[in-house]
């Protein structure tokens, strides 16, 4: 009689930003080489990776409130393992406070612990609990994960941490300082990424134009992009995010030259008043960033633009949210990201006085959210007529019998057409478009 193993099923949660997502990935990828199979159902889980964000208390409070629900899965299934990682278990004294809070969690790992995490796994399976959060980043530890293969899209890490200490942020004080990656371990795994199916990377660093200063060579972000581009059977190459104070002439016009370079730029502006920007600790002025956005506008004319905004920072008056609305009307982004500010303990805004009341957050949030409704319609409505190239990555989640894909800008849209253009080039004719999505029809694929 042969007896069939039920393969263990993994589970993984991403909160927060692209480098959770694919911090997440990775550590799915370990769990897949100790022989857990990825799935979605949470209730069938041997087990579950949540991979946490402590950008903003929101964020935060919606991830408390996840864990506190698996503890019944956890109850009604013993051999269940819970592990939770990332940036909010990073956060200075956070582990005990949430050891207390959440006792059925089996694996706690900071983001400096990630590499470690089948050593994690495999002790939590033998022996029980465990625990590791190093303070800092040890050498080289980051080099070696690999995300999964056989995707279409996958995110790249060049750079890790972050040297801006901008006042509001939490990020260099749970990522660390910023560590550039050796170009050829990141061309390396491109490569091998490619040769798995992969179409499209993002290159991920939370500056990514300050790539490469702490590199023992000159040897900055535009070379890497241009080293990118060439790698054969890659299609299309983003990144993010950019600084606007690193961003540099030469790096595009390396984008403008660039096949595979995507004309998107995410250059997050933040405020739009001096005084504010100041107190943000941003380190350009109003003027400087719409210089840089002209810049960008001349040399590559296709550009589409996204931002981040915060609203209510600390001693933010009506005027200087005025800035930022005149700024976000002046500049036409593609789309924009905005958040109330969210105070963070341990940073410098935490302390500044003149905090603004919850009520008037959001009131400006609604209304900064308005204008940029407007302004991302006034853009896509724009595109109606003309043909874009797009990556067809499946069916479309609001209507599974039409497809969905994005154009080099990024810019999300939905089609009819045949499951076996998924993860082909194709060329849409847009013809209807709403603030968030455009709806077009396919002419001819191209690969
Ligand atoms: N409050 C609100 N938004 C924040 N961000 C970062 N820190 C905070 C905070 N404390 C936003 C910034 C950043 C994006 C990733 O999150 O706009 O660019
Ligand atoms: Fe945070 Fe500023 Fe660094 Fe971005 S650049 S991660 S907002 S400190």
């Amino acid at each position: 009689m042969s007896i069939t193993k039920v393969p263990k099923k993994v589970v993984t949660l991403a909160y927060g930003c692209q480098m959770s997502e694919r911090d997440a990935d990775t550590l799915t990828e370990i769990s897949s080489q100790k022989g857990y199979v990825r799935s979605q159902e949470l209730e069938q889980a041997d087990l579950i990776i949540v991979n946490t964000c402590c950008v903003r208390e929101s964020a935060e409070n919606k991830i408390l409130g996840k864990i506190g629900e698996l503890k019944h899965l956890k109850e009604a299934n013993p051999q269940l393992k819970i592990a939770i990682s990332g940036c909010m278990v990073q956060q200075p004294g956070a582990l005990e406070r949430l050891r207390k809070r959440a006792p059925h969690v089996d694996i706690w790992a900071g983001t400096h612990n990630i590499h470690e995490f089948q050593r994690l796994l495999e002790e939590a399976e033998e022996k029980g609990k465990v625990a590791e959060v190093w303070e800092k980043p040890r050498e080289t530890q980051e080099s070696v994960l690999l995300a999964a293969k056989g995707k279409l899209k996958v995110y790249v890490n060049i750079s890790y941490g972050c040297n801006n200490f901008c006042t509001y942020c939490i990020v260099p004080h749970v990522r660390g300082r910023e560590r550039s990656r050796q170009p050829e371990e990141i061309l390396a795994e491109i490569r091998a990424l490619v040769e798995t199916g992969c179409r499209e990377v993002t290159l991920l660093g939370q500056n990514v134009n300050s790539y490469g200063q702490d590199l023992d060579r000159a040897y900055d972000f535009a070379d890497l992009l241009e080293d990118v581009d060439s790698i054969d059977g890659l299609w299309r190459v983003r990144f993010m995010t950019s600084h606007p104070k690193d961003l540099s002439d030469k790096l595009i016009e390396t984008i403008a030259a660039g096949t595979h370079l995507c004309e998107h730029i995410h250059l997050p502006f933040q405020a739009g008043s001096d005084e504010i920007l100041k107190g943000m600790n941003r380190k350009y002025t109003r003027e400087y960033y719409l210089s840089r956005i002209a810049q960008i506008k001349a040399i590559i004319p296709q550009v589409s633009l996204t931002t981040d905004i915060i609203v209510g920072f600390p001693g933010e008056t009506e005027e200087d949210f005025e800035q930022t609305l005149a700024l976000i009307r002046q500049v036409k982004y593609s789309q924009a990201f905005t958040f109330m500010y969210s105070k963070r303990s341990g940073t410098p805004a935490a302390q500044m006085a003149e905090q603004i009341p919850l009520d008037i957050k959001k009131r400006r949030l609604q209304q900064l959210i308005t204008v940029q409704n407007a302004q991302s319609l006034a853009w896509r409505q724009e595109m109606i007529g003309k043909t874009y190239e797009v990556l067809v990555e499946g069916p479309s989640k609001s209507n599974p019998d039409r497809l969905t894909g994005r154009t080099r800008g990024y810019e999300l849209v939905v089609f009819p057409g045949e499951p076996q253009l998924i993860g082909t080039l194709v060329q849409v004719l847009i013809q209807d478009a709403n603030s968030w999505t455009l709806f077009g029809e396919c002419r001819a694929d191209r690969h």
